[in-house]
């Protein structure tokens, strides 16, 4: 699973005088040139300019132009990289240009490049923010998920996209100011620690479902708090029916992989500084239970543990950072199965803080974990629960694949999570959550329903959860179009970690200073 990886170094230069396989540069819109780009044109009588000029590169964002052999120069390539009109130009420009130019290098037979995009100008944004930045959206860029792929003889997976021949990207020098490079160094340290949360994710998004069971999830954590030093804990089933988690319960036992649940513990802050705690749902297959999916993209299901996925993945991160400040992660995981011993619609639970849930739909069955787990949450006294699920198709429906559904109880945390997602640029959108919505969920038959109809699926789901969530400051993010891609480039996105990371970084900056 370890992904290609790149070495980043930080350097002070001039890009005329390098000699690298690779310079890379950026070129605006309406033929204007970057400083790098300025430097290079200038030892080369102009050739940039011309080519400019003539067309060949429109400045256009994101798009690439590898050159060769430019006269002048040291470098054997040198790559423009396109970037937009220069009043847009911000941060998310600036990571598509990053991105970019890590595709064009990649598919170069550059093994090594020098990329001067983090010392282009971005109001308010510092060089930590850019490095990291940077370095984050190039291993983005080049993850590639090979864990399963057969080994050839020398040991290397086997790659039916590529050229065997081709040689590799490893090696990035990130040049910046000779001011700025501590900063940029911690910035990418910064951007590493994300990353390598972030592949994680992916990773454990995109493992099979016959690989990543519930107990695959569990030995991940546990590994992770031997690697890094933080208490793991997994509770089995019968330690759940004493905790009386009949929800959880219910949804698990239509499978023959053991449902498990996993309670991890960073505590790096204050001793008396309340936990952030951070639920992620864990459903490693939902084949909807009795009340069965269609058939279509079924295989897809196996992105429902994409909650705890990102869990996971935001502990590695912040275990890497070294964050200090108290967080818990709680994941409810097991199988969502059809099978004699299967919940029906029908079913009344009993969930762990007492309440009865008639089940009127077996596949809503990320809530009827969840709340279990909510529930349990409790005893840990939070600052703030957040859960993180793939929790609803209406969700996809009303928000699409760029935002994540935000809901929450508390219009001050609602806005912590809103602008770490901007900061992030792991974006949310606020939902609205209003009482109007909660007799949707009336049962004639329990004290609610597992399933509010139609209309506004994914704030009813969120008001079923909100109904476990009042002893504490809750927010839920639903990451039903955001945790994977489909289609051609089906795969995990490791979302929302970036913007778990950012929520987390800015409350431990808040407790320290
Ligand atoms: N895991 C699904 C939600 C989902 C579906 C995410 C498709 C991404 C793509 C969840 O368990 C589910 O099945 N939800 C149902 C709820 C319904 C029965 C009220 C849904 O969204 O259809
Ligand atoms: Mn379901
Ligand atoms: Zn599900």
């Amino acid at each position: 699973m370890k992904s290609s990886i790149i070495e980043f170094s930080i350097k002070n230069g001039n890009p005329e005088k390098l000699l690298s396989n690779c310079v890379i540069v950026g070129v605006y819109e309406s033929n204007q040139l970057s400083d790098a780009a300025l430097a290079i044109d200038a030892v080369s009588a102009g050739y940039i300019a011309n080519i400019v000029k003539r067309g060949d590169m429109d400045g256009k964002l994101a798009s690439t132009l590898m050159l060769h052999n430019v006269p002048g120069t040291l470098s054997e390539r040198v790559l423009l990289v396109g970037l937009g009109k220069a009043s847009d130009f911000a941060e998310k420009q600036y990571c598509q240009a990053v991105r970019a130019s890590t595709k064009a290098v990649t598919a170069s037979g550059a093994t090594d490049a020098a990329t001067f995009l983090a010392g282009l100008p971005i109001s308010q944004l510092t060089a930590h923010r850019k490095v990291a930045y940077l370095a984050e959206a190039t291993l983005d860029v080049s993850y590639k998920f090979d864990a399963i792929k057969r080994k050839k003889e020398d040991g290397k997976k086997e790659d039916n996209k590529k050229n065997e021949s081709k040689k590799s990207f490893a090696k990035l020098v990130v040049y910046v100011a000779a001011s700025e490079v501590n900063e940029a160094e911690s910035g990418l340290a910064h951007g590493k620690a994300l990353a390598a949360g972030v592949s994680l994710a992916k990773d454990l998004g995109n493992l099979p479902p016959n690989v990543c069971t519930p107990t695959y999830l569990a030995e991940t954590a546990e590994s992770l708090g031997k690697k890094y030093d933080f208490k793991v804990k997994v509770l089995a089933r019968d330690e759940l029916e004493k905790l009386g988690m009949g929800s959880f319960l219910g949804v698990a036992q239509g499978s023959e992989e053991p449902p498990k649940f996993i309670i991890m513990q960073h505590l790096k802050g204050k001793k008396s500084q309340k936990p952030v705690v951070l639920v992620g749902k864990g459903i490693t297959f939902d084949t909807g239970g009795i009340s069965l999916k269609p058939g279509g993209d079924m295989d897809e299901m196996k992105y429902d543990m994409c909650g705890a996925a990102s869990v996971i993945g935001t502990f590695k991160t912040i275990a890497e950072m070294d964050l200090p400040l108290n967080v818990i992660g709680i994941i409810p995981t097991c199988e969502n199965m059809p099978d004699g011993r299967a919940i029906r619609p029908g079913d009344v639970l009993t969930s762990m803080s007492g309440l009865t849930i008639e089940v009127l739909n077996t596949d809503a069955e990320g809530r009827l974990i969840l709340c279990d787990a909510l529930t349990y949450a409790e005893r840990f006294e939070p600052s703030a629960v957040i859960d993180i699920a793939t929790l609803t198709g209406a969700c996809v429906i009303a928000l699409g694949h760029h935002a994540s559904g935000l809901f929450s109880n508390n219009e001050a945390l609602a806005s912590e999570l809103l602008k770490a997602g901007e900061t992030s640029l792991d974006r949310a959108w606020h939902m609205p959550m209003w009482d109007d919505y909660q007799p949707l969920l009336d049962s004639n038959f329990a004290d609610m329903a597992n399933i509010g109809g139609r209309a506004a699926g994914s704030i009813t789901a969120a008001c079923f959860l909100s109904r476990f969530a009042k002893k504490y400051e809750w927010a839920h993010l639903d990451v039903a179009g955001t945790a994977w891609k489909s289609g051609k480039e089906k795969g995990g996105t490791g979302r929302p970690v970036p913007l778990l990371t950012e929520f987390l970084v800015a409350r431990a900056n808040k407790a320290n200073h």
